[in-house]
């Protein structure tokens, strides 16, 4: 299919395009998917399959107005304790379909924020979590971290439960885009925190920031961007803020007014990459930055980078089991979606079944447009001849499309590479519209998405 839209056009980069956490990307799997068939996935999972686990905490203590995460804003504490009942359910079930015996890479709690439970409840769950799944106490323990929650006590229980990897949302320290977003939290705070958390011998700190906020300047950015690399983290998202009211309700309280325009956005995006670059930091794919000691930058560059629906990964786990409303699981027969509703899911689960809501089983079609996707994300190149080797003739649509997406290339934009091509550094923007010509789904459908930069 010749590209109406080239992916090599300026205009490209302000179009709403999926970031590729999956493919197919979310909005594609099937609303009607029987929950019988993830039951069988599990039953089928081999007992030397290396697996992941996340749990979903969609709780927060106050909600800030830009978050399009799947989460509810709680005062009190009585919702929280009884979705952790039902989510203990929900782990004991499936590890008994599964055999719960596999070797375990990783345990990861995301949110919302993880950080609101109960100082018990963090020994209570991890424990159970480790009963279910022995394999778990080996595992790499990441946990997303509002700095916010961290009183001494939560540090203490993330201390016994044997915490290695925080993941700490920042976003920006301006105090006019802090006062824009509904979100306050110091510098100083942060940087406590981290020295706490690092204190009880968590090993990796990973940061998330955004460009594109509302009153977010390159000034401003430059400033927030200097306090992060003072308190120093291994690992930095850099996202663009995607301002989807239609979808997260909580944004309509964001000035569209306040917000920086494209080309400001793209101004805000190449800067921050200039000054993590100029900090030491390696930039991993798309929207990453790694310390060059850290293992998602030594994964850029042995081809074992992957992505997952956290960003970027060095978890080679063939299969993650996601328990809590809304979470995304994937199993090598496809994805399995809870019920995205968090009343739902506790009553399907409390009815004594599992919660999944939306799944997708890949074709072989399917594995290859992921490969190939995948390959763009992380790498910034597409080896036709390796997917070929892979998956046989069956490649040739991949391969066709790699081929318009080459003759619409300006000069110096693709590097031929095995058959496919490899996208020149100054071009490596496009690479979310580039992936998109791959994107079997976006062809026909568009859904809304965010904007590439
Ligand atoms: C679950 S939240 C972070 C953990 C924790 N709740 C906190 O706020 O510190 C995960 C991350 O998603 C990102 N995020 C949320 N809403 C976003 C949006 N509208 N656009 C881009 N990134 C967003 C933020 O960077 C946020 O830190
Ligand atoms: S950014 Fe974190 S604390 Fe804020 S609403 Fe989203 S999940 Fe909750």
């Amino acid at each position: 299919m010749v590209p109406i839209h080239s992916p090599f056009d300026a205009s490209a980069l302000a179009r709403s395009v999926p970031r590729y956490t999956s493919y197919p990307t979310a909005p594609h799997f099937a609303s009607d998917f029987d929950p019988k068939a993830y039951e069988g996935w599990l039953a089928a999972l081999q007992r030397d399959a290396a697996i992941s686990l996340y749990l979903h905490i969609p709780f927060c203590d106050e909600l800030c107005w830009f978050c399009a995460c799947r989460t509810q804003g709680s005062k009190m504490y009585y919702p929280v304790a009884r979705y952790l009942a039902q989510l203990e359910a929900e782990i004991a079930r499936v590890a008994k379909l599964a055999g719960g015996s596999q070797p375990v890479t990783q345990m990861h709690w995301g949110g919302g924020s993880p950080t609101v439970l109960a100082p018990g409840d963090v020994r209570r769950l991890a424990r159970s979590v480790r009963r279910h799944f022995p394999g778990a106490a080996e595992a790499e323990f990441a946990v997303e971290i509002d700095p916010r929650d961290m009183t001494r006590e939560r540090i203490a229980a993330f201390a016994d439960v044997g915490l290695t990897r925080a993941s700490i949302g920042v976003q920006d320290f301006d105090d006019a885009v802090q006062e824009a977003i509904g979100r306050h939290q110091g510098y100083e705070l942060t940087r406590d925190v981290v020295a706490a958390l690092r204190g009880i011998g968590v090993t990796g700190v990973n940061m998330d920031l955004l460009y594109g906020l509302p009153r977010q300047t390159t000034i401003s950015l430059t400033r927030t961007i200097e306090q992060v690399v003072e308190i120093g983290p291994d690992r930095i998202a850099l996202f663009g803020y995607a301002h989807v009211p239609w979808m997260a309700k909580r944004q309509k309280l964001i000035d569209a007014n306040d917000l920086p325009g494209p080309a400001e956005r793209q101004a805000q995006s190449a800067l921050a990459k200039r000054l993590f670059v100029e900090a030491g930091y390696t930039p991993v794919g798309i929207d990453h930055f790694a310390r060059p000691t850290d293992s998602l930058a030594r994964a850029r560059d042995d081809g074992a980078l992957r992505r997952n629906f956290q960003g970027y990964t060095v978890d080679p786990a063939d299969a993650l089991l996601a328990f809590g409303a809304s979470a995304i699981g994937f199993l090598p027969q496809g994805y399995v979606q809870n019920d995205p509703v968090t009343a739902t899911y506790q009553l399907r689960i409390a009815e004594g079944g599992l919660a999944t809501r939306r799944g997708y089983a890949l074709t072989l079609d399917d594995r290859i447009r992921r490969d190939a996707i995948s390959e763009l994300l992380c790498q910034f190149r597409l080896d036709i001849d390796a997917l070929r080797a892979r998956y046989g003739e069956a490649v040739a649509p991949v391969q066709e499309t790699a081929k318009e997406v080459r003759a619409a290339a300006p000069t110096g934009a693709l590097e031929p590479w095995h058959g496919g091509f490899r996208i020149a550094e100054g071009w490596r923007n496009h690479t979310r519209p580039i992936a998109a010509e791959f994107d079997a789904f976006f062809q026909t459908q568009p859904a809304r998405h965010s904007l590439a930069v």
